[in-house]
């Protein structure tokens, strides 16, 4: 389990499990729950952009893909949720005391279920890079937080999906405890002109392979 301590990623020091995998017995909740696909999902739960009377402030983006299996199959029907600070870098949570504006026509959580061929797409707006104290003058990419759900809880996945070229993924611990650079390439979605939008935004693909060689890297 060792591979879960990075010490440049300060809180792993402490967190990283030092013992053998144990296996907890499942309890009934984490194999049924959490029953989210009877229309509960709204269409426009994947638009960022639209929950509130304006529009947010910053660079709108398309953010789209597949969930795939490591032979290519799509994975349908899955619960993708994406959560991320607005433009500017701020999180609309109590806990982030970065002096940026929070934007009140932005709150940075959507969701939306993939479709019978594994696609899922987001609008939202760019999300800034923003300040943490892992180590001195140490600024996250920017990424945006993706989770996704099989059937159950017990099948969750977590990952973040960052943007190509930023230079801040040398100074990134977060981005380099994904130890191989081919593994991290996984994390980085491609500018994508196709799915661009003529006048009004940029597409970013994002395929997430569940398992395999090319499985995306996922938060444990
Ligand atoms: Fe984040």
């Amino acid at each position: 389990m060792m591979e879960l301590l990075y010490p440049d990623y300060k809180s792993t020091r402490l967190r990283a499990p030092r013992g053998e995998r144990i296996q907890l017995p499942r309890a009934s909740t984490e194999r049924t729950g959490p029953a989210l696909w009877d229309g509960r999902v709204a269409p426009l739960d994947n638009d960022l952009t639209r929950q509130h009377d304006g529009e947010p402030l910053g660079e709108r983006i398309i953010v789209h893909g597949r969930v795939l299996e490591d032979d290519g199959r799509p994975v349908a029907g899955t619960l993708v949720e994406v959560w991320q600070c607005n433009a500017a870098g701020r999180y609309r949570h109590d806990g982030d005391r970065h002096p940026a504006p929070l934007d009140p026509n932005f709150t940075g959580g959507g969701r939306c279920m993939t479709d019978d061929e594994g696609r899922y797409r987001f609008i939202t707006v760019k999300p800034g890079a923003y300040p943490w104290r892992n180590h001195e003058n140490a600024w996250r990419a920017a990424h945006i937080h993706l989770s996704l759900f099989g059937p159950a809880f017990a099948t969750r996945l977590v990952t973040q999906m960052y943007f190509p070229g930023d230079p801040l993924f040398y100074q990134d611990p977060i981005f380099n405890s994904v130890r191989e650079p081919k593994h991290r390439e996984l994390m980085i979605s491609s500018f994508d002109l196709s799915q661009t939008v003529p006048e009004w935004a940029l597409a970013y693909e994002f395929d997430i392979v569940l398992r395999g060689r090319e499985a995306t890297p996922t938060e444990t």
